[in-house]
């Protein structure tokens, strides 16, 4: 049996013999860049002629197919564009046993999801640009394919500004525009799409501790220490502050290829944008707009400013409740109490599904196991979007407020992700096999160095899942002070789904005393 995850979709046939790994590669009508992450994975030699990878172009393949040949004669790889190639060999490479030798075998395979992405939070916490690129080789590896990387929230703004130095000096760790172009580059070579996040008009204390002119109150503003909903947010009614983003946001796409951009849009408390007499004039003036549409408001003017640079947004489901919407925008589904809304606009608009009871990181596995990842299905509602054309494909999201090492990082990260990549790429649901075959991606992390949760600690039981929940809980709840608490705002009222799933997704009946008792810890 093969040992590769995701699972091929297509198919294997195996000729019940092996040959030695090709020592070489020709990278033929693709360009050569597709074979840089493959030569430095082997130590492949590209100038070397002798038994070669011959990679051929087959436009007939599916977007990201690939079909492998491997002969005693030759060992070949076709794929109609370069991530096609990039995954055929990310595949050779996983089946190269420790003798150095490859199954005589033809696999087909190309995957049923087109977006299959880890969203990362370095905001909250920064992890160095070398991290980001340990995560990103760990994910490919698996053909995770998005890179959803949240850059700016109330912790920090993390991207060197040429034009608003104060930006990235106030906020201290950042990325210099250098790196963010290496880590691109470095994505790119392994079959990955770097969607940058700005997270507007909320989650902007970091904007505005270096800015607070272009706030509601124009007040100084703090960083947050801590995680929460603040009630900072960026000011709707000046023109100032869309002159800045739009000279900040141009910055911003320069640096990312990618042609979609995430504009946030999550958590925007409208307290300062009631009292704030610009927000009020701008509600009045189009055609009196209440505070939520001047959400919609503003993200259509920023999604404005996105197109003149070539991009289309993605939008936090948050953005669902407001009519007024960007034209053309994708949304990422996250919170089950935007469900009605999202299925309104699944009739016409594309979705990313990352509900946050299923496919949460920053959780712990007591909450998220392994195993609810590899079975998570898009449904809304009733409704299975698997097969439906709105649905685009899964996101794992990792939220930064509460992981502080980069160890804590990757063990949250891995080995979850390869139960979103199977999931997403071949859309099967063998995971016994899977089990079997997970093993293979977690040594090579062992042997990079990158931590990976042991597996008898993927899917918790009884005691351990309790106390592991719980010290989460403790650890949230003694990180909010008075003083944090002050300055944030409550999440809206649950729904009765949202409570409902909220209690039985995350707790046993039996949790209920001992939760009562860690939220009731004093401070
Ligand atoms: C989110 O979890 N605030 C998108
Ligand atoms: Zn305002």
């Amino acid at each position: 049996m093969n040992k590769v995850v995701p699972a091929f979709r297509g198919r294997m046939t195996d000729g019940g013999a092996n040959r030695p790994f090709p020592k070489g590669i020709e990278t033929g009508e693709f360009a050569p860049w597709c074979a840089d992450a493959y030569c430095e994975r082997t130590g492949t030699n590209p100038a070397m002629s002798f038994d070669s990878v011959r990679l051929v172009r087959e436009n007939e393949l599916p977007e990201e197919g690939y079909r492998i040949t491997v002969e005693e004669k030759g060992v070949e790889v076709s794929a109609s564009c370069e991530r096609g190639a990039i995954w055929g060999l990310t595949t050779l490479y996983l089946l190269k046993d420790q003798e150095g030798q490859i199954p005589v075998c033809r696999i087909e395979d190309a995957p049923a999801h087109g977006h299959r992405g880890l969203m990362l939070d370095c905001a909250r916490h920064f992890f160095s640009a070398g991290e980001v690129k340990k995560i990103i080789e760990y994910c490919t590896l698996a053909k995770i394919n998005v890179l959803h990387w949240h850059l700016s929230d109330d912790q920090g703004w993390r991207i060197e500004s040429r034009q608003f130095l104060l930006l990235h000096e106030t906020s201290g760790s950042y990325y210099t525009q250098n790196e963010i172009r290496q880590i691109v580059e470095y994505a790119r070579r392994r079959g990955m799409e770097i969607i940058p996040e700005i997270d507007l008009p909320g989650h902007t204390s970091g904007i505005l501790a270096a800015y607070p002119e272009y706030g509601c109150r124009q007040e100084k503003v703090q960083l947050a220490e801590c995680g929460g909903i603040y009630r900072t947010i960026l000011c709707a009614g000046k023109e100032d502050a869309f002159t800045f983003l739009d000279m900040l946001l141009k910055e911003v796409c320069g640096l990312f290829p990618s042609g979609r951009f995430h504009i946030g849009g999550d958590e925007a408390p409208k307290n300062e944008w009631e009292e704030c007499p610009d927000c009020r004039k701008r509600m009045e003036n189009e055609r009196h707009l209440t505070a939520d549409d001047l959400q919609g408001y503003f993200s259509n003017r920023v999604a404005g400013i996105l197109k003149k640079y070539g991009k289309t947004p993605v939008c936090w489901d948050d953005t669902l409740i407001s009519d007024l919407r960007p034209e053309g925008m994708a949304v990422q589904y996250w919170n089950i109490q935007r469900a009605k809304q999202l299925k309104d606009f699944s009739v016409k608009g594309k979705f990313i599904y990352s509900d946050m009871f299923e496919l949460y990181l920053d959780y712990p596995h007591s909450m998220i196991p392994l195993k609810k990842i590899y079975g998570s299905c898009p449904k809304i509602g009733k409704k299975d979007f698997r097969s439906s054309d709105s649905f685009m494909g899964m996101e794992a999201c990792l939220w930064s407020e509460h992981i502080e090492t980069e160890e804590e990082l990757e063990k949250h990260i891995f080995p979850r992700i390869y139960a979103l990549a199977e999931n997403t790429w071949s859309d099967s649901k063998d995971y016994s096999s899977f089990l079997l075959r997970l093993p293979v991606l977690m040594k090579k992390c062992a042997e990079g160095g990158a931590a990976c949760t042991p597996l008898e600690s993927c899917n918790p039981k009884g005691r351990v899942r309790q106390s592991e929940t719980m010290a989460y809980f403790l650890k949230m709840n003694s990180a909010m002070t008075p003083e944090i608490r002050a300055k944030t705002v409550e999440s809206a009222k649950p729904s009765r789904e949202f409570a409902r799933r909220f209690a039985t997704q995350f707790f046993r009946l039996s949790d209920m005393p001992l939760l009562l008792k860690v939220m009731k810890q004093p401070k």
